[in-house]
């Protein structure tokens, strides 16, 4: 395999940096969302002016153990409103951040207290979701690790969150958020690609230590195909929720806003490297290096499962069945579809800046897309009738694909290539209202988004 060090070249000019709020004292920790500055690009370029969490990029990492309490005070220093989602939680539905649908979105200036509690372990993560395709673009995100009470033997437990970012041959933020060739097309793809916000992020290893690796890509639309040469590694858990059975990790396909745990012995030669390493159309390109010191000493067994999350047994039997069809964006042949109660042809969505949909309905309807009685399960196959992948994502839930070989692994994220059927069994177990949306963030803001309703 050949991997490359990153030579790197801006290609692309824009600017706009706020002053941020000082930080009141209070007893409930806080999550300050600000404009900051942060080191984005290799160190020759300037830094960046992003929009982050308590000043840091990706957002402080939270870790707790499993069944705990998370609290955290939102203060919004920012010039327009936001929200948290905590992405993957099967959360109390009146913490899960979306505005209009289960909270009102907090203004410049104002707050909101979080606090619930978290049932599974794994690795998740939050980010704003109020314009996301732009503040999570500028930055809004950040780790959550719920720790198992009797958690893999590792020596090493490692949080690699990958961010995609557009910026200028300066280093500036790229400000063409929302352009309707991304909308309609694959999404704000970026320029620069860092992990834990470093261009280069490095941590010792030892030859022969057993680690877990926590990937998670927090990008906006970019999906990730990573490998780890010099580490010799099984998936432990997708999307936080364990495998039955640990697979080997060969290449790693990640759609925005999934996660793999990968637990892995390095195998590298001591003075060498073991990396994490991206692939693109012009080869393998290292995002992370793990210099490799002696001393380690190797298990020689593979690892075992993790244990199980308290996650309700599926009844796939009595599933009633609703297809999905995503439509529209470039090249998709949408002619018309409803959007607010109105059927609206194609040039007038564009108008609206919509042009993806979910069954002939673009945004949010009044009515939910299904309703489901408390432990009802429905099956969904859905059908990915455009040109583009998307990755879509449940809120509250996590769900299993159903395939020729049964039930796959519990997932709250799907990757569906350009033409591709899959289709899924969700068991309503926590009530609420839910949003169902693609995670390319461009896309649910031009309409692939709907929302659901759990009794
Ligand atoms: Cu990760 Cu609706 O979000
Ligand atoms: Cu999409």
């Amino acid at each position: 395999m050949r991997i490359n060090r990153r030579g790197f070249i801006l290609s692309a000019s824009a600017l706009a940096a706020t002053a941020g709020r000082g930080i009141a004292a209070s007893p409930m920790p806080e999550l300050v969302a600000a404009p900051s500055r942060a080191q984005l690009a290799p160190d020759t370029y300037p830094d960046t002016a992003v929009w982050s969490y308590n000043g840091g990029i990706p957002g402080p990492e939270i870790r707790l153990p499993q069944g705990a309490e998370l609290t955290r005070r939102l203060v919004n220093n920012l010039p327009e409103e936001t929200s948290i989602h905590w992405h993957g939680i099967r959360i109390d539905n009146a913490m899960d951040g979306v505005p209009d649908l289960t909270q009102d979105a907090v203004a410049p200036g104002g707050s909101f207290d979080y606090a619930f509690r978290l049932p599974d372990a794994g690795t998740y993560w939050y980010h704003t979701h109020n314009r996301s395709w732009e503040q999570m673009a500028r930055g809004l995100a950040g780790p959550l690790i719920v720790e198992e009470a009797d958690g893999p033997d590792v020596d090493a437990d490692i949080t690699l969150a990958v961010s995609d970012w557009r910026l200028t041959r300066e280093a500036a933020m790229s400000e063409d958020f929302g352009m309707m060739h991304d909308l309609s097309h694959a999404g704000r793809i970026g320029n620069l690609l860092t992990v834990n916000g470093a261009f280069e992020f490095r941590q010792g290893v030892k030859r022969g230590d057993r680690v877990r690796l926590r990937l998670i890509n927090m990008a906006t639309a970019r999906i990730l195909s990573l490998e780890l040469p010099g580490f010799d590694g099984w998936i432990v858990a997708l999307d936080g929720m364990p495998l039955e059975t640990p697979q080997r990790a060969e290449r790693l396909t990640l759609a925005p806003a999934q996660r793999v745990d990968v637990i892995a012995d390095v195998v590298a030669e001591e003075g060498g490297e073991a990396n994490l390493v991206q692939f693109a159309r012009d080869g393998g390109f290292a995002l992370s290096a793990f210099p490799v010191a002696a001393g380690g000493a190797a298990r020689g067994t593979a690892p075992k499962p993790l244990p199980p999350n308290p996650v309700p047994e599926i009844t796939l039997a009595e599933a009633r069945k609703t297809r999905l069809t995503m439509e529209g964006g470039a090249m998709g042949g949408l002619s018309a579809a409803r959007y607010k109660g109105e059927r609206l042809s194609m040039r007038d969505l564009v108008q609206q800046g919509q042009v993806w949909a979910f069954n002939g309905t673009a945004g949010l309807d009044e009515a939910p897309f299904f309703t489901l009685d408390r432990g009802e399960a429905i099956r969904m196959p859905m059908v990915n009738d455009t040109a583009f992948p998307h990755g879509i994502h449940l809120h509250g839930h996590h769900f299993r694909e159903v395939t020729a070989e049964g039930l796959g692994p519990w997932r709250d994220t799907i990757l569906l290539d350009r033409g591709e059927t899959r289709e899924i069994v969700l068991q309503g177990d926590n009530p609420g209202d839910w949003l169902l949306h693609c995670h390319m963030l461009g896309h649910q803001a031009a309409g692939m988004k709907t929302w659901f309703r759990v009794l």
